[in-house]
């Protein structure tokens, strides 16, 4: 397949795996991209510039095609060294950079000027067009059901992603809920030009997780998935547990008053208790609805071949076929 995507990252599929928080590194990202989509490495995981450049420094030695760094913005009380991080990315010759949570226009003038890609990832139109106003070379619109933070406008992808074909000029790929053939298909139907995963690259052999995370997606079903934090317009949709179980009666309970502190035992360090120890139960962390749709663990190559192929088999035998009876 080739798309203005494809061409725009120098990638054989039109299928990009999005930064993940404990899941986005070398592993996963270099495994992406040598089976010809795009490997993303999340740049907040490594934390310091340091360790960022390690990690791009392994993923080089495990892949020599392309492959992007995620960089996200979100509030926090020590934010990291982000000058650092970005300096790592344009010395180590990154050629594509994710940003997503906030607006990264701080950062174009010196990824433009390195000749870095920039990808903004958006839950809204009016997002979407910001986005291609400053600069930004393509974006990836997450719709409602996507892991993570959707945003508050709730619009599923049905809606947003014709939506952001009528209004944008820059190529977009879609995100959220995206899991194979049918999801890359539709999304060309749809106008995007390629599509994001998340949540169904973690159940892949390669994805750097305990296995109980893999399985706990096996199992999980489009019913499973909670909307947090809403209260704190900073909605993150995560696998039900006996953590998030219990952080929803706290925002039951305080209603309007709840604040940050109240639930940060069920969301603060548990990524590293989820993902490197196995202990699902943890607390919060994101996961689609997609996760309906998962139901095997399959090799990263396995899977985007299987995509592939099997998109291919829909547009020509199915789709020809209906309109040819
Ligand atoms: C476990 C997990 C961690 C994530 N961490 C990040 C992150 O650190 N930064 C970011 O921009 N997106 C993050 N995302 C969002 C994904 O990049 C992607 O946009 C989203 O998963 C798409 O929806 P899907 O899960 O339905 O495929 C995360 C998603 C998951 C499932």
């Amino acid at each position: 397949m080739k798309t203005r995507i494809t061409e725009l990252f120098e990638i054989e599929h039109p299928i990009i795996q999005g930064g993940m928080h404990f899941v986005g590194l070398a592993e996963l990202a270099s495994a992406v991209s040598n089976a010809g989509g795009l490997g993303i490495i999340t740049g907040l995981t490594q934390g310091t510039p340091e360790k960022l450049a390690i990690e791009i420094a392994r993923c080089r030695e495990m892949t020599d095609k392309p492959f992007g760094v995620n960089m996200t913005f979100l509030p926090a009380v020590r934010p990291p060294d982000y000058p650092g991080l970005f300096e790592v990315i344009v010395d180590s010759g990154i050629k594509v950079v994710e940003t997503a949570g906030n607006n990264p226009s701080q950062w174009l003038p010196m990824l433009k000027e390195a000749d870095i890609k920039v990808i903004h990832k958006c839950t809204s139109v009016r997002h979407a067009l910001k986005a291609q106003k400053i600069g930004c070379d393509a974006v990836s619109v997450d719709g409602f059901e996507c892991g993570g933070h959707p945003g508050e406008d709730d619009v599923p992808n049905f809606i947003l992603l014709p939506r952001a074909a009528e209004e944008l000029e820059i190529p977009f790929v879609s995100s959220g809920g995206m899991a194979d053939a049918r999801s890359l298909v539709a999304s060309l139907a749809m106008g995007a030009e390629g599509m994001n995963m998340g949540t169904r690259f973690i159940a892949t052999r390669e994805a750097p997780v305990h296995d109980n995370v893999k399985q706990a997606l096996v199992k999980a079903t489009e019913l499973d998935t909670r909307l947090i934090m809403r209260g704190l317009r900073n909605t993150e949709r995560v696998l039900t547990n006996v953590g998030v179980e219990r952080l929803i009666e706290k925002e039951k309970a305080l209603g309007a008053d709840l604040k940050f502190e109240d639930i940060l035992p069920e969301v603060a360090g548990i990524y590293p208790r989820v993902m490197q120890e196995g202990d699902v139960e943890a607390g919060a962390w994101s996961c689609g609805m997609v996760a309906g749709l998962i139901h095997d663990v399959p090799t990263v190559r396995e899977l985007i071949d299987r995509i592939i192929s099997e998109a291919e088999e829909i547009i020509n035998r199915r789709l020809v076929g209906i309109q040819s009876a």
